[in-house]
């Protein structure tokens, strides 16, 4: 295969500094097959060696000797909760305030049914949502709630946001990263306008989390939800929903089990009332499977530190973002400037229709470039651990392609 000449940022300098891990140890992390570009962490990411190693673990565990330990499982759950508490924010949310839900839909629809609409109610969201931060919010039309839809195309996605809201608005939801485009929001600034206005602000954070530092504090946000199988390179299955204490304790529960009562575990026992904690929201047995698998990967972001993480992620879109803008024959799509910009990198050939890119798109998949097809173009997204060489290659190969 012939190499294209793509104009470097440099990459090769950053080696991942942490105190708790050598550079060979992360790369130890990820031993992905031979000749595999991985570049699809926006929609499953790959497993850290240590999330697989748990995994057979929890298996033969199971297979040897059942839940003979099922009270370290316990721990191990708890322990999850004490690390995704961390990941949204350590100085204000703690492990109470964490559900363990089934994935990101269920955490947006387990506010929107717990929520005591009023008919005339709206709720403002943007134009570019995935299906699942919409989906269920025009599933209230009956009860007489109406979503706005704000275009944010423009060069300034929060004010079209805003401007949307007026006095029966009851609540603002967004991806922190759109799921096409990358597009990056300033939680903060909308979170800020939606607490003066008490105005709900939930953020489907399945984009950013484990991708970029998150605190729920500084966006002030109300509802946080996402699953683990992207940026958090855990299993699907498995996502976080933290809801403000003062919220929760007013959203109407809808699934109910010996799980969610205060006093899980004494079957005996007649009465029953909700969990204070955020437990109220889980109604049956936990995915222990999944939770031994998400707090593995889990624990490779805490020996890295979330900060690096995110800033070797941006190094690394930001070396897509300007070999896109090198080459003439490709059009970025997602945004340039650092402040808009996420783990997702965006672009379209020039001289391709959209049959072309899906056909770019198939001889991508069959020459072990792992990518996606969104928003009329390919869509990259690697993480902290790509290599250049990787990224290299795979946009080569989206320059060479002849249909
Ligand atoms: C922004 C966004 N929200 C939600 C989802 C779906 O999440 P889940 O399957 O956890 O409900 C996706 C999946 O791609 C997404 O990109």
């Amino acid at each position: 295969m012939q190499t294209t000449e793509l104009q470097t940022t440099g990459l090769r300098a950053n080696r991942l500094t942490t105190d708790r891990l050598t550079t060979e140890q992360i790369d130890a992390e990820f031993p992905l097959r031979d000749g595999l570009i991985y570049l699809n962490h926006a929609a499953v990411g790959v497993w850290p060696l240590r999330t697989a190693r748990a995994v057979r673990q929890f298996a033969d565990e199971n297979m040897y000797q059942g839940a003979t330990a099922y009270p370290r499982w316990m721990q191990q759950e708890r322990h999850l909760r004490e690390q995704l508490a961390r990941l949204l924010g350590a100085s204000s949310v703690n492990s109470d305030d964490i559900a363990l839900v089934k994935n990101t839909s269920e955490g947006l629809s387990l506010l929107a049914y717990g929520l005591d609409w009023r008919s005339g109610d709206n709720i403002v969201s943007t134009n570019q949502e995935f299906p699942s931060n919409r989906i269920v919010w025009e599933s209230l039309q009956d009860q007489g709630v109406a979503l706005y839809p704000a275009d944010i195309s423009g060069d300034d996605p929060e004010a079209a946001l805003m401007a949307l809201c007026n006095e029966n608005t009851r609540l603002l939801t967004v991806s922190s990263v759109q799921f096409a485009s990358g597009l990056r929001l300033n939680l903060e600034r909308l979170g800020a306008f939606c607490r003066q206005r008490r105005i709900i602000f939930c953020v489907d954070a399945i984009q950013s989390l484990g991708a970029f530092c998150f605190d729920v504090e500084t966006c002030c946000a109300d509802v946080v939800t996402a699953d683990g199988h992207k940026w958090m390179l855990g299993p699907e299955g498995l996502a976080v929903l933290y809801i403000r204490p003062q919220l929760r304790q007013r959203l109407k529960i809808s699934q109910f089990g010996w799980h969610m009562v205060e006093r899980a575990g004494d079957f005996d026992a007649i009465d029953w009332q909700p969990a204070s904690s955020a437990r109220r929201f889980e109604p049956g047995s936990p995915n222990m499977l999944g939770i031994h698998a998400l707090s593995a990967s889990l624990s490779l972001f805490e020996d890295i530190g979330m900060q690096t993480v995110e800033s070797g992620l941006i190094l690394r879109a930001e070396y897509l973002r300007d070999a896109v803008l090198a080459e003439q024959k490709l059009e970025l799509l997602s945004a340039q400037d650092v402040a808009r910009m996420s783990g997702i990198v965006s672009f379209r050939r020039r001289d391709l229709d959209a049959e072309g890119h899906a056909a770019l798109y198939r001889y991508l998949m069959k020459h072990d470039v792992i990518c996606a097809l969104r928003g009329g173009g390919i869509r990259f997204s690697p993480h902290f651990y790509t290599s250049e060489q990787a990224m290299q290659a795979a946009l080569a190969m989206a320059v060479q392609f002849n249909i």
